[in-house]
């Protein structure tokens, strides 16, 4: 049988017509079994024509956690709210890998991309560039606490990362890279080499992989801070060129670091020659409760990789680096050695301009400090909930049942949420920074329900 691309409810309706399911800030709608009839027909699709990589981990899930994994299928998402193919409704406690920092689509969002793409929709990159991506620069680099910045537009979070481990190389001349287990900063070649969330994630690739990258213990909140750098400062040789490193962890079951560690690292990278580069890619742009967190943890990074947030659901990223060190791509050739097709893409940067107005506009990042600190007060509350950790609207929660279960359980309560860490035992709460807090309050009491 052949399935259509749309459910019929869904291409059926005009696109302006909020009216009948005015998605946005909603309560959960959900009839189970989960996915549904349509929802089930695509998946079958999905199932004969993507990487089985994706299938064998759904069942591998299935057979870990005794409950099914199957996930449902996004038709249309708005605001706090997901719709999927069989028109159930569910609140987005991911924002979408983190994303969708001012809720999905926002309006402001999709206004500038149907602006922009009938003006100019591709153009032609570092050779000639967009308005759009001039834009973008003056705007990434007045907000990033970096000195005389400069920075590379990219697509994705790994191409950030890449361009800041490429610089370090030319900056330094150092090939070593000091990275973090847990740590997590994307999968293509460059950025798996320092991928210390799960070394089964590198080990098919470790022939191709930088061989110079060591892993340094991630310390806990509660660490001495002075053990946790003499632990780092044993791993420092004079190959050095960088030490990569997220200010909390994320996927890697947002772990927070102890106070003072990553202004230390920085310290302990300069006095060795190398370079400190700081992953914002996830906790940037108020998702931690402050615009980016090496401002709040008083640190100065030379190199900074932005993403996810930045492009408000379109693929935007950055890697912004003080002037000195960006420097250095002026050297080689007069050739510019580190580029893409898509690099600046005026959508792209149509809609990131649009969402760093969103976030000043709606006061996000007080907003993200001022919700999250709430949630996690009552989330604390929530019995089974063994402990709640993080920073602004960036949560982990250590729960008494198997978080794997417990995300099924709430997935068909209409919230979706998803695990994190590499033994997905965190449950990670990453909602969109505008999302009402009556929604917050429906999850609290699904997560009761769920626990009890
Ligand atoms: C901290 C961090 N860095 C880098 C990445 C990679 O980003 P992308 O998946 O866009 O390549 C992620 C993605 O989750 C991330 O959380």
């Amino acid at each position: 049988m052949r399935v259509p691309a749309e459910p019929a409810h869904l291409t059926d309706r005009d696109a302006n017509d909020t009216s009948p399911l005015m998605l946005g800030d909603l309560p959960p709608l959900v009839h189970l079994p989960l996915p549904g009839r349509k929802g089930r027909a695509l998946l079958d699709s999905l199932a004969r024509l993507e990487s089985p990589a994706f299938t064998a981990r759904r069942a591998r899930r299935e057979e870990k956690s005794g409950a099914a994994q199957d996930p449902i299928v996004w038709a249309e998402a708005r605001g706090s709210n997901v719709l999927d193919a069989d028109g159930n409704r569910y609140v987005d406690l991911t924002s979408g890998f983190g994303a969708a920092s001012v809720g999905h689509a926002h309006p402001k969002v999709v206004a500038a991309i149907q602006s922009q793409a009938p003006r100019l929709l591709h153009a032609l990159g570092d050779l000639h560039p967009s308005t759009g991506k001039i834009g973008l620069l003056e705007r990434i680099c007045a907000l990033a606490p970096i000195e005389n910045p400069r920075a590379v537009l990219s697509l994705t979070g790994s191409e950030a990362v890449e361009t800041a481990l490429k610089t370090a190389v030319l900056a330094t001349g150092r090939p070593g890279v000091l990275a973090f287990e847990g740590g997590y900063h994307g999968l293509s070649q460059g950025p798996l080499a320092a991928c210390g969330y799960a070394a089964s994630f590198r080990q098919p690739f470790l022939e191709q992989l930088n061989p110079h990258v060591d892993f340094a213990p991630w310390p806990s909140e509660q660490a001495s801070v002075e053990g946790a750098l003499a632990d780092v400062a044993a791993h420092l040789n004079d190959d050095l060129g960088a030490v990569l490193v997220e200010p909390i962890q994320g996927r890697g079951g947002v772990r927070v670091p102890p106070p003072g560690f990553i202004a230390g690292l920085a310290d302990l990278a300069h006095e060795h020659g190398a370079l400190l580069i700081v992953d914002e890619i996830f906790t940037g742009f108020g998702r931690c409760g402050a615009m980016f967190l090496v401002d709040e943890y008083g640190v100065e990074a030379d190199l900074l990789c932005l993403g996810k947030s930045l492009g408000g659901g379109m693929p935007v990223s950055a890697c912004v680096g003080r002037g000195k060190v960006m420097a250095a791509w002026g050297d080689p050739s007069g050739e510019a050695i580190h580029t893409g097709t898509f690099f600046g893409h005026p959508l792209g940067c149509a809609a990131a301009l649009a969402t760093l107005d969103v976030i000043a506009e709606e006061q996000l990042v007080a907003r993200a400090e001022r919700v999250g600190e709430a949630f996690a007060t009552r989330l604390r509350q929530v019995p089974g909930v063994v402990s709640v950790r993080g920073r602004g609207l960036m949560l982990g929660l250590e729960l008494q049942r198997d978080v794997m279960v417990a995300t099924r359980a709430l997935l068909e309560q209409g919230y979706l949420a998803l695990p994190a860490g590499a033994a997905a035992d965190v449950l990670q709460l990453v909602p969109p920074l505008n999302i009402d807090e009556a929604l917050l309050e429906g999850f609290c009491q699904a997560l009761t329900q769920v626990l009890a």
